[in-house]
């Protein structure tokens, strides 16, 4: 299997099965000198580990994160940085008793077609939301990069649920609610209204989809690499990498298409020394490019596939078409705990983009 390693100068290479030994990341070209310890990972990792809360799977993990080379007296030295997480609440059972009947929605059919059999199939295996622990060990990583050498701050957040929006908030706000709520939302409020949604759906035996939305403040302007290395090609990537992630889109998105020039047009004022817009429609991109304004993009999460309900598969054995309810313990919208997922795989293109541009050193400072 190929396809596991992402960004250019700033790499990250993600390992690991939902029921096998560990899920872990291999970090490479990150800058020797930055203060580095387990603590900065993990309080990335609580954010997104299962079992917190009732909207999530119950799946129990620790997620305890090892770092096990790149790091030597509590800064990175500029090699490799390699970090992992042990399984250790894996309940194969179902997955035993499903390996002929695929899930519909979920990645069973195609993987094992693909690899001949040879996937591992328990708990979707590859195929996991387990898999973006990765995601979050390494931005981990680049978030305090990016935090220390340039200031840039990444914040992310339920924006809608299920048809539950969150209307008329500020980034402030967000950025204060969003891990004190469940949800993971921009207000108590909503984030009340949304867990509702998500409990009577469970309670129904179905699932939810949603909208991440993520801002990221302080980027500097020049950040991409166009054409194919532009920066919303790569967040767009990055994001579309993200199981379960059926669309991106950046500023006024698709709602452009319905507005006219005048409209859609950020124009330009001066903010002191600095150039500024007056609206964000690009989101904060153009051609390819940085333009100094907040990043602003949404991604759409479609339903969890694992659901209580009954739902037509075929055996694999007899040929025949079957009924299937799913078993296990699986997240009944996978929005809340992909919106650490969302600020941390910003942050890795980011900061990638970064350190290609040589706006962030091969090293930082120099040890006394
Ligand atoms: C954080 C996270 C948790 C997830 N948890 C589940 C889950 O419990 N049950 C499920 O069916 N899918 C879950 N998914 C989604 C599946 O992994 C995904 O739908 C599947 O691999 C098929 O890929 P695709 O939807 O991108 O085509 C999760 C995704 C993420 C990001």
């Amino acid at each position: 299997m190929s396809g596991n390693v992402i960004g250019e100068r700033f790499l990250l290479l993600i390992f690991g099965e939902s029921h096998g030994k560990v899920v872990g990341a291999v970090l490479d070209g990150c800058p020797a000198g930055l203060g580095l310890n387990e603590d900065d990972i993990q309080s990335e990792l609580d954010l997104r580990k299962p079992g917190q809360s009732i909207v999530t799977t119950q799946r129990m993990e620790e997620d305890r994160v090892e770092i096990m080379s790149g790091v030597f007296n509590g800064h990175t030295t500029g090699a490799p940085i390699m970090m992992l997480i042990r399984n250790t609440d894996k309940d194969s059972r179902s997955y035993e008793a499903m390996v002929n009947s695929p899930r519909p929605g979920h990645a069973d059919l195609v993987a094992k077609m693909k690899y001949g059999g040879f996937n591992d199939y328990r708990g979707g295996g590859r195929f996991s939301g387990r898999t973006t622990a990765s995601f979050v060990m390494g931005g981990a990583v680049a978030k305090k990069l990016l935090r220390e050498t340039l200031g840039v701050e990444v914040i992310a957040y339920s924006l809608e649920i299920g048809g539950v929006r969150a209307e008329g908030f500020d980034i402030d706000t967000a950025r204060k609610n969003r891990y004190m709520n469940e949800a993971r939302a921009p207000t108590a409020e909503v984030a009340e209204q949304m867990k509702r949604k998500i409990i009577e759906t469970r309670g129904k035996g179905n699932s939810l989809g949603g909208i991440v939305e993520c801002v990221a403040l302080n980027v500097p302007l020049g950040l991409g690499e166009p054409i194919f290395g532009s920066l919303d090609s790569d967040l767009a990537r990055i994001a579309l990498s993200i199981p379960a992630v059926k669309g991106v889109e950046f500023g006024s998105g698709f709602a452009s298409t319905r507005l006219t020039g005048t409209e859609n047009n950020d124009e330009y004022y001066y903010d002191g020394d600095e150039i500024r817009t007056r609206t964000n429609n690009t989101g904060g991109i153009l051609g390819g490019l940085s333009n100094g304004m907040p990043i602003v993009y949404r991604v759409a999460f479609k339903p969890a596939s694992s659901i209580a309900s009954k739902q037509t598969t075929v055996d694999l054995a007899t040929r025949k078409e079957i009924e299937l309810i799913v078993p296990g313990r699986h997240d009944p919208t996978v929005v809340p705990r992909a919106v650490p997922v969302v600020e941390n795989a910003t942050a890795l293109v980011l900061a990638d983009h970064a350190v290609r541009a040589g706006i962030i050193p091969p090293i930082l400072g120099k040890r006394q």
